[in-house]
Protein backbone atom coordinates (compact mmCIF):
# COMPACT_ATOMS: atom_id res chain seq x y z
CA UNK A 1 0.00 0.00 0.00
CA UNK A 2 1.28 3.47 -0.69
CA UNK A 3 0.63 5.84 1.92
CA UNK A 4 -0.30 10.00 1.28
CA UNK A 5 1.77 12.69 2.39
CA UNK A 6 0.43 14.91 5.19
CA UNK A 7 2.24 18.14 4.91
CA UNK A 8 3.20 20.44 1.99
CA UNK A 9 6.34 18.51 -0.12
CA UNK A 10 7.91 19.51 -3.45
CA UNK A 11 6.00 16.56 -5.17
CA UNK A 12 2.80 17.45 -4.68
CA UNK A 13 1.63 17.36 -8.44
CA UNK A 14 1.63 13.44 -7.87
CA UNK A 15 -1.06 13.61 -4.86
CA UNK A 16 -3.00 16.65 -5.89
CA UNK A 17 -6.68 15.65 -6.59
CA UNK A 18 -9.47 18.12 -8.20
CA UNK A 19 -10.14 21.17 -7.39
CA UNK A 20 -9.68 22.78 -11.30
CA UNK A 21 -12.71 24.84 -10.44
CA UNK A 22 -10.84 26.52 -7.40
CA UNK A 23 -7.73 27.01 -9.71
CA UNK A 24 -9.38 28.38 -12.32
CA UNK A 25 -11.19 30.78 -10.71
CA UNK A 26 -7.89 31.94 -8.48
CA UNK A 27 -5.53 32.47 -11.23
CA UNK A 28 -7.77 34.06 -12.78
CA UNK A 29 -8.15 36.74 -10.86
CA UNK A 30 -4.24 36.34 -9.72
CA UNK A 31 -3.47 36.46 -13.42
CA UNK A 32 -5.03 40.16 -13.68
CA UNK A 33 -2.14 42.01 -12.32
CA UNK A 34 -0.90 41.75 -16.01
CA UNK A 35 -3.88 43.91 -16.67
CA UNK A 36 -3.15 45.92 -13.97
CA UNK A 37 -5.88 45.48 -13.14
CA UNK A 38 -4.94 43.71 -8.86
CA UNK A 39 -7.25 41.92 -7.28
CA UNK A 40 -6.78 41.13 -3.43
CA UNK A 41 -7.96 37.58 -2.14
CA UNK A 42 -9.29 36.19 0.99
CA UNK A 43 -9.49 32.21 0.66
CA UNK A 44 -11.09 30.49 3.86
CA UNK A 45 -11.91 26.84 4.60
CA UNK A 46 -11.72 24.98 8.15
CA UNK A 47 -8.89 23.38 9.00
CA UNK A 48 -7.21 20.64 6.56
CA UNK A 49 -9.59 21.36 3.73
CA UNK A 50 -6.47 21.72 1.13
CA UNK A 51 -5.63 25.54 1.36
CA UNK A 52 -1.91 25.35 1.70
CA UNK A 53 -1.98 22.95 -0.78
CA UNK A 54 -4.10 24.63 -3.35
CA UNK A 55 -2.33 28.11 -3.63
CA UNK A 56 1.07 25.84 -3.63
CA UNK A 57 -0.46 24.36 -6.41
CA UNK A 58 -1.69 27.69 -8.08
CA UNK A 59 2.24 28.87 -7.39
CA UNK A 60 3.55 26.34 -8.96
CA UNK A 61 1.07 26.97 -12.32
CA UNK A 62 1.77 30.61 -12.39
CA UNK A 63 3.94 31.97 -15.26
CA UNK A 64 7.41 32.94 -14.13
CA UNK A 65 6.17 36.67 -15.64
CA UNK A 66 4.43 36.97 -12.26
CA UNK A 67 6.29 36.68 -8.91
CA UNK A 68 4.69 34.70 -6.56
CA UNK A 69 5.76 34.71 -2.96
CA UNK A 70 4.57 32.62 0.13
CA UNK A 71 4.66 33.47 3.94
CA UNK A 72 2.95 31.21 6.65
CA UNK A 73 2.50 33.69 9.19
CA UNK A 74 1.80 30.54 12.06
CA UNK A 75 5.66 29.43 11.18
CA UNK A 76 6.69 33.28 11.90
CA UNK A 77 4.69 33.23 15.01
CA UNK A 78 5.78 30.11 16.38
CA UNK A 79 9.67 30.46 15.56
CA UNK A 80 9.63 33.98 17.98
CA UNK A 81 9.35 33.87 21.50
CA UNK A 82 8.24 37.41 21.27
CA UNK A 83 4.90 39.05 20.35
CA UNK A 84 4.79 39.65 16.68
CA UNK A 85 5.16 43.36 16.05
CA UNK A 86 4.56 45.03 12.93
CA UNK A 87 8.24 45.09 12.41
CA UNK A 88 8.75 41.85 12.47
CA UNK A 89 6.06 41.08 10.25
CA UNK A 90 7.23 43.33 7.59
CA UNK A 91 10.96 42.30 8.13
CA UNK A 92 9.53 38.89 7.56
CA UNK A 93 7.87 39.73 4.51
CA UNK A 94 11.03 41.60 2.48
CA UNK A 95 12.88 38.52 3.12
CA UNK A 96 10.80 35.97 1.45
CA UNK A 97 9.71 38.94 -1.34
CA UNK A 98 13.78 39.49 -1.91
CA UNK A 99 14.45 35.36 -1.69
CA UNK A 100 11.97 35.45 -4.71
CA UNK A 101 13.07 37.90 -6.99
CA UNK A 102 16.77 36.59 -6.09
CA UNK A 103 15.97 33.08 -7.35
CA UNK A 104 15.45 34.81 -10.88
CA UNK A 105 17.48 34.27 -14.02
CA UNK A 106 17.10 37.69 -14.83
CA UNK A 107 18.30 39.33 -10.95
CA UNK A 108 21.74 39.80 -12.33
CA UNK A 109 21.05 41.69 -15.25
CA UNK A 110 19.00 43.98 -13.23
CA UNK A 111 21.71 44.37 -10.20
CA UNK A 112 22.33 47.45 -10.90
CA UNK A 113 19.42 49.26 -11.49
CA UNK A 114 18.07 47.53 -8.29
CA UNK A 115 20.53 48.81 -5.77
CA UNK A 116 19.69 52.71 -7.37
CA UNK A 117 16.02 51.66 -6.34
CA UNK A 118 17.77 50.86 -2.52
CA UNK A 119 19.65 53.77 -2.57
CA UNK A 120 16.35 56.00 -3.76
CA UNK A 121 14.15 54.81 -0.93
CA UNK A 122 17.55 56.05 1.63
CA UNK A 123 16.40 53.45 3.80
CA UNK A 124 18.84 55.06 6.49
CA UNK A 125 17.34 54.70 9.79
CA UNK A 126 16.32 50.71 9.67
CA UNK A 127 18.44 47.90 11.03
CA UNK A 128 16.74 44.92 8.86
CA UNK A 129 18.41 42.21 11.55
CA UNK A 130 17.69 39.17 9.51
CA UNK A 131 17.04 41.13 6.37
CA UNK A 132 20.45 42.29 6.01
CA UNK A 133 21.02 41.77 2.74
CA UNK A 134 19.16 42.88 -0.04
CA UNK A 135 19.84 41.57 -3.60
CA UNK A 136 23.08 40.85 -1.90
CA UNK A 137 23.37 44.43 -1.65
CA UNK A 138 24.43 44.74 2.24
CA UNK A 139 22.37 46.98 4.21
CA UNK A 140 24.34 49.27 6.80
CA UNK A 141 22.67 48.75 10.50
CA UNK A 142 20.97 51.84 11.93
CA UNK A 143 18.37 52.83 13.67
CA UNK A 144 14.88 51.60 13.84
CA UNK A 145 12.51 53.86 11.43
CA UNK A 146 9.14 52.23 11.66
CA UNK A 147 7.53 54.60 8.67
CA UNK A 148 10.58 54.46 6.26
CA UNK A 149 10.47 50.37 7.05
CA UNK A 150 6.62 50.00 5.98
CA UNK A 151 7.26 52.12 3.10
CA UNK A 152 10.20 50.46 1.75
CA UNK A 153 8.56 47.38 2.24
CA UNK A 154 4.91 48.01 0.59
CA UNK A 155 6.57 49.68 -2.34
CA UNK A 156 9.04 47.08 -3.21
CA UNK A 157 7.13 44.91 -4.77
CA UNK A 158 5.51 47.19 -7.50
CA UNK A 159 8.57 49.27 -7.44
CA UNK A 160 9.95 45.10 -8.83
CA UNK A 161 7.66 45.43 -11.22
CA UNK A 162 8.28 48.77 -12.76
CA UNK A 163 11.88 48.15 -12.72
CA UNK A 164 12.13 44.55 -14.23
CA UNK A 165 10.84 44.63 -18.16
CA UNK A 166 10.45 40.55 -17.25
CA UNK A 167 7.89 40.97 -14.11
CA UNK A 168 4.48 41.65 -14.95
CA UNK A 169 3.12 41.21 -11.66
CA UNK A 170 3.66 40.73 -7.74
CA UNK A 171 1.74 38.22 -5.57
CA UNK A 172 2.14 38.07 -1.65
CA UNK A 173 -0.05 35.05 -0.28
CA UNK A 174 -0.45 35.49 3.09
CA UNK A 175 -0.76 31.86 4.73
CA UNK A 176 -2.60 31.26 8.61
CA UNK A 177 -3.29 35.37 8.09
CA UNK A 178 -5.30 34.71 11.37
CA UNK A 179 -2.37 34.24 13.36
CA UNK A 180 -2.18 38.28 13.09
CA UNK A 181 -5.22 38.25 15.95
CA UNK A 182 -2.52 37.58 18.35
CA UNK A 183 -1.08 40.62 17.44
CA UNK A 184 -2.34 43.50 18.93
CA UNK A 185 -2.33 45.79 15.97
CA UNK A 186 -3.75 43.36 13.09
CA UNK A 187 -5.48 46.67 12.30
CA UNK A 188 -3.26 49.10 11.56
CA UNK A 189 -1.24 45.93 9.74
CA UNK A 190 -4.58 45.44 7.29
CA UNK A 191 -5.02 49.26 6.60
CA UNK A 192 -1.18 49.27 5.86
CA UNK A 193 -1.59 47.20 3.05
CA UNK A 194 -4.57 48.78 2.05
CA UNK A 195 -3.41 52.30 1.78
CA UNK A 196 -0.88 50.93 -0.73
CA UNK A 197 -2.93 48.34 -2.88
CA UNK A 198 -4.70 51.58 -4.28
CA UNK A 199 -1.79 52.90 -6.08
CA UNK A 200 -0.27 49.63 -6.59
CA UNK A 201 -1.39 48.08 -9.57
CA UNK A 202 0.29 45.13 -10.70
CA UNK A 203 0.44 43.83 -6.77
CA UNK A 204 -1.89 41.44 -5.17
CA UNK A 205 -2.39 40.66 -2.08
CA UNK A 206 -4.02 36.87 -1.03
CA UNK A 207 -4.87 36.40 2.31
CA UNK A 208 -5.94 32.46 3.70
CA UNK A 209 -6.66 31.57 6.54
CA UNK A 210 -8.05 28.41 8.96
CA UNK A 211 -11.18 29.81 9.84
CA UNK A 212 -15.02 29.32 9.22
CA UNK A 213 -17.48 31.49 7.07
CA UNK A 214 -19.19 33.03 10.23
CA UNK A 215 -15.89 34.37 11.54
CA UNK A 216 -15.84 37.92 12.88
CA UNK A 217 -12.46 38.34 11.96
CA UNK A 218 -14.08 38.56 7.99
CA UNK A 219 -15.87 40.91 8.95
CA UNK A 220 -13.69 43.23 10.78
CA UNK A 221 -11.19 43.12 7.68
CA UNK A 222 -13.83 43.20 4.96
CA UNK A 223 -16.96 44.59 6.57
CA UNK A 224 -18.41 48.01 5.57
CA UNK A 225 -15.73 49.00 8.61
CA UNK A 226 -12.76 46.97 8.04
CA UNK A 227 -9.93 47.95 5.75
CA UNK A 228 -10.52 46.28 2.76
CA UNK A 229 -14.19 46.67 2.81
CA UNK A 230 -15.72 44.39 0.37
CA UNK A 231 -12.82 44.99 -1.73
CA UNK A 232 -11.28 41.40 -1.42
CA UNK A 233 -12.57 38.48 -2.99
CA UNK A 234 -13.54 35.80 -0.92
CA UNK A 235 -13.25 32.11 -1.91
CA UNK A 236 -14.60 29.89 0.69
CA UNK A 237 -12.59 26.35 -0.14
CA UNK A 238 -14.99 23.24 0.74
CA UNK A 239 -14.35 19.73 1.38
CA UNK A 240 -14.40 17.02 -1.32
CA UNK A 241 -18.08 16.39 -1.63
CA UNK A 242 -19.36 12.79 -1.39
CA UNK A 243 -19.15 12.20 -5.29
CA UNK A 244 -15.75 13.35 -5.44
CA UNK A 245 -14.38 11.66 -2.46
CA UNK A 246 -15.77 8.82 -4.40
CA UNK A 247 -14.12 9.41 -7.14
CA UNK A 248 -10.76 10.25 -5.64
CA UNK A 249 -10.48 6.64 -4.23
CA UNK A 250 -11.70 5.58 -7.85
CA UNK A 251 -8.82 7.30 -9.03
CA UNK A 252 -6.26 7.28 -6.93
CA UNK A 253 -7.01 5.26 -4.18
CA UNK A 254 -8.42 2.01 -6.19
CA UNK A 255 -7.11 -0.62 -4.04
CA UNK A 256 -9.43 0.18 -1.21
CA UNK A 257 -12.51 -1.67 -1.29
CA UNK A 258 -16.22 -0.16 0.35
CA UNK A 259 -19.37 -1.50 0.58
CA UNK A 260 -22.22 1.04 0.15
CA UNK A 261 -22.57 1.73 3.37
CA UNK A 262 -18.83 1.29 4.94
CA UNK A 263 -18.54 4.46 2.41
CA UNK A 264 -21.19 6.56 3.69
CA UNK A 265 -19.92 6.21 7.07
CA UNK A 266 -16.15 6.91 5.74
CA UNK A 267 -17.81 10.29 4.46
CA UNK A 268 -19.39 10.88 7.48
CA UNK A 269 -16.76 10.34 9.84
CA UNK A 270 -14.34 12.49 7.25
CA UNK A 271 -16.82 14.56 5.73
CA UNK A 272 -14.37 15.14 2.73
CA UNK A 273 -12.01 16.91 4.05
CA UNK A 274 -8.67 15.98 2.76
CA UNK A 275 -6.18 16.08 5.71
CA UNK A 276 -9.23 13.42 6.93
CA UNK A 277 -9.28 11.26 4.25
CA UNK A 278 -5.36 10.87 3.69
CA UNK A 279 -4.68 10.32 7.09
CA UNK A 280 -7.31 7.27 7.42
CA UNK A 281 -6.46 6.13 4.10
CA UNK A 282 -2.60 5.25 5.83
CA UNK A 283 -3.96 3.52 8.60
CA UNK A 284 -6.17 1.19 5.62
CA UNK A 285 -5.71 -2.00 4.02
CA UNK A 286 -5.61 -3.17 0.71
CA UNK A 287 -6.84 -6.59 2.10
CA UNK A 288 -10.10 -5.63 4.26
CA UNK A 289 -13.47 -4.68 2.93
CA UNK A 290 -14.79 -1.64 4.86
CA UNK A 291 -18.06 -2.02 5.90
CA UNK A 292 -19.58 0.53 8.22
CA UNK A 293 -18.45 -1.23 11.26
CA UNK A 294 -14.63 -1.55 9.89
CA UNK A 295 -14.86 1.76 9.24
CA UNK A 296 -15.79 2.81 12.73
CA UNK A 297 -13.73 0.35 14.53
CA UNK A 298 -10.91 1.24 12.00
CA UNK A 299 -11.45 4.89 13.09
CA UNK A 300 -11.24 4.41 16.71
CA UNK A 301 -8.27 2.31 16.49
CA UNK A 302 -5.96 4.69 14.63
CA UNK A 303 -7.13 7.90 15.86
CA UNK A 304 -4.52 8.91 16.87
CA UNK A 305 -2.82 8.54 13.22
CA UNK A 306 -5.87 10.41 12.03
CA UNK A 307 -6.17 13.31 13.95
CA UNK A 308 -2.19 13.99 14.58
CA UNK A 309 -2.89 17.37 14.06
CA UNK A 310 -5.14 17.99 16.59
CA UNK A 311 -3.04 16.69 19.09
CA UNK A 312 -0.36 18.99 18.76
CA UNK A 313 -2.87 21.87 19.06
CA UNK A 314 -4.79 20.40 21.61
CA UNK A 315 -1.73 19.82 24.31
CA UNK A 316 -0.76 23.71 23.34
CA UNK A 317 -4.03 24.32 25.24
CA UNK A 318 -3.98 26.22 28.05
CA UNK A 319 -6.38 25.07 30.82
CA UNK A 320 -8.74 27.72 30.36
CA UNK A 321 -9.07 27.23 26.67
CA UNK A 322 -9.30 23.24 27.57
CA UNK A 323 -11.94 23.93 29.74
CA UNK A 324 -14.04 25.88 27.42
CA UNK A 325 -13.80 23.34 24.63
CA UNK A 326 -14.75 20.63 27.31
CA UNK A 327 -17.61 22.39 28.22
CA UNK A 328 -18.66 22.96 24.56
CA UNK A 329 -18.23 18.98 24.01
CA UNK A 330 -21.12 18.43 26.35
CA UNK A 331 -23.34 21.39 25.99
CA UNK A 332 -22.90 22.06 22.14
CA UNK A 333 -24.33 25.59 21.28
CA UNK A 334 -24.24 28.12 24.09
CA UNK A 335 -24.39 31.40 24.39
CA UNK A 336 -21.80 33.75 24.83
CA UNK A 337 -23.20 34.37 28.66
CA UNK A 338 -23.96 30.64 29.62
CA UNK A 339 -20.74 29.91 28.03
CA UNK A 340 -18.85 32.20 30.77
CA UNK A 341 -21.30 31.40 33.59
CA UNK A 342 -20.00 27.56 33.09
CA UNK A 343 -16.44 28.41 33.31
CA UNK A 344 -14.07 29.42 35.98
CA UNK A 345 -12.34 32.03 34.02
CA UNK A 346 -12.53 35.38 34.18
CA UNK A 347 -14.75 37.64 31.87
CA UNK A 348 -11.69 39.61 30.36
CA UNK A 349 -9.50 36.23 30.32
CA UNK A 350 -12.02 34.44 28.86
CA UNK A 351 -12.44 36.62 25.74
CA UNK A 352 -9.03 36.05 24.86
CA UNK A 353 -9.08 32.45 25.27
CA UNK A 354 -12.32 32.67 22.64
CA UNK A 355 -10.58 34.61 20.70
CA UNK A 356 -7.35 31.64 20.24
CA UNK A 357 -9.92 28.92 20.46
CA UNK A 358 -11.70 31.16 16.99
CA UNK A 359 -8.44 31.44 15.28
CA UNK A 360 -7.28 27.76 15.79
CA UNK A 361 -10.66 26.71 14.02
CA UNK A 362 -11.60 24.33 17.24
CA UNK A 363 -15.00 26.66 17.85
CA UNK A 364 -17.41 28.48 15.42
CA UNK A 365 -20.31 30.66 16.52
CA UNK A 366 -23.71 30.71 14.55
CA UNK A 367 -26.21 32.83 15.61
CA UNK A 368 -24.47 33.69 18.47
CA UNK A 369 -23.86 30.13 19.74
CA UNK A 370 -21.18 29.08 20.05
CA UNK A 371 -20.08 25.35 19.16
CA UNK A 372 -16.85 22.59 18.60
CA UNK A 373 -16.01 23.61 14.53
CA UNK A 374 -14.55 20.26 13.89
CA UNK A 375 -16.64 17.16 14.55
CA UNK A 376 -13.67 14.57 14.64
CA UNK A 377 -11.87 16.74 17.33
CA UNK A 378 -15.01 16.44 18.90
CA UNK A 379 -15.54 12.40 18.57
CA UNK A 380 -11.70 11.94 19.55
CA UNK A 381 -12.28 14.06 22.65
CA UNK A 382 -15.56 12.27 23.76
CA UNK A 383 -14.21 8.69 22.94
CA UNK A 384 -11.16 9.88 25.62
CA UNK A 385 -13.73 10.95 28.09
CA UNK A 386 -15.27 7.27 27.93
CA UNK A 387 -12.63 5.18 28.01
CA UNK A 388 -10.38 7.32 30.65
CA UNK A 389 -12.41 9.03 32.17
CA UNK A 390 -11.26 12.35 31.55
CA UNK A 391 -9.85 14.44 28.87
CA UNK A 392 -6.61 14.19 27.21
CA UNK A 393 -3.71 16.51 28.93
N1 LIG B 1 -6.33 18.69 -3.58
C1 LIG B 1 -5.82 17.74 -2.78
N2 LIG B 1 -5.53 16.50 -3.23
C2 LIG B 1 -5.02 15.55 -2.44
N3 LIG B 1 -4.77 15.74 -1.14
C3 LIG B 1 -5.02 16.95 -0.61
C4 LIG B 1 -5.55 18.02 -1.39
N4 LIG B 1 -5.70 19.09 -0.59
C5 LIG B 1 -5.28 18.73 0.62
N5 LIG B 1 -4.86 17.45 0.63
C6 LIG B 1 -4.36 16.71 1.79
O1 LIG B 1 -4.80 17.35 2.97
C7 LIG B 1 -3.69 17.77 3.75
C8 LIG B 1 -4.00 19.12 4.35
O2 LIG B 1 -3.99 20.12 3.36
P1 LIG B 1 -3.54 21.61 3.69
O3 LIG B 1 -2.39 21.60 4.62
O4 LIG B 1 -3.42 22.30 2.40
O5 LIG B 1 -4.83 22.11 4.46
P2 LIG B 1 -5.11 23.53 5.06
O6 LIG B 1 -6.50 23.88 4.69
O7 LIG B 1 -4.04 24.48 4.66
O8 LIG B 1 -5.03 23.18 6.61
P3 LIG B 1 -4.67 24.10 7.87
O9 LIG B 1 -5.92 24.85 8.14
O10 LIG B 1 -4.35 23.14 8.97
O11 LIG B 1 -3.51 24.96 7.46
C9 LIG B 1 -2.52 17.77 2.78
O12 LIG B 1 -1.30 17.55 3.44
C10 LIG B 1 -2.86 16.64 1.86
O13 LIG B 1 -2.51 15.40 2.43
MG1 LIG C 1 -2.67 25.58 5.74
Amino acid sequence: MNSKPLFLHDNMNKYFFNREYDIKRISYQINSVRESLAQHLLITGIRGVGKSYLIKKIISETEHDIICVYIDFSKVYSSYDEDLTMEIILTELLKVMNDSVNNQEYTNKYANTIKELIDNVKLKNYDFGKAKEIFKIPIPEVETDYRKLSQFVMEFPQKIVDTIDEVKGFVIFIDEFQTLTKMDNLDKFFWLIRSYTQTQHNTSYVFTGSISRTSKLIDEINGDEGAFGGRLNHFEIKPFSEVETRKYFDECMPEIEFTDDGFDRFYKCTRGIPLYVNSFYNVMDSSVVYSADVVKETFFMNMSQILFRWFRIWSNLNENEKEIVEILIENDGLTWTDLLEKTSVSRGTFNDNLKTLGYKGIIGVQNKLYFIEDYLLKAWLKHEKEVYGSYPD
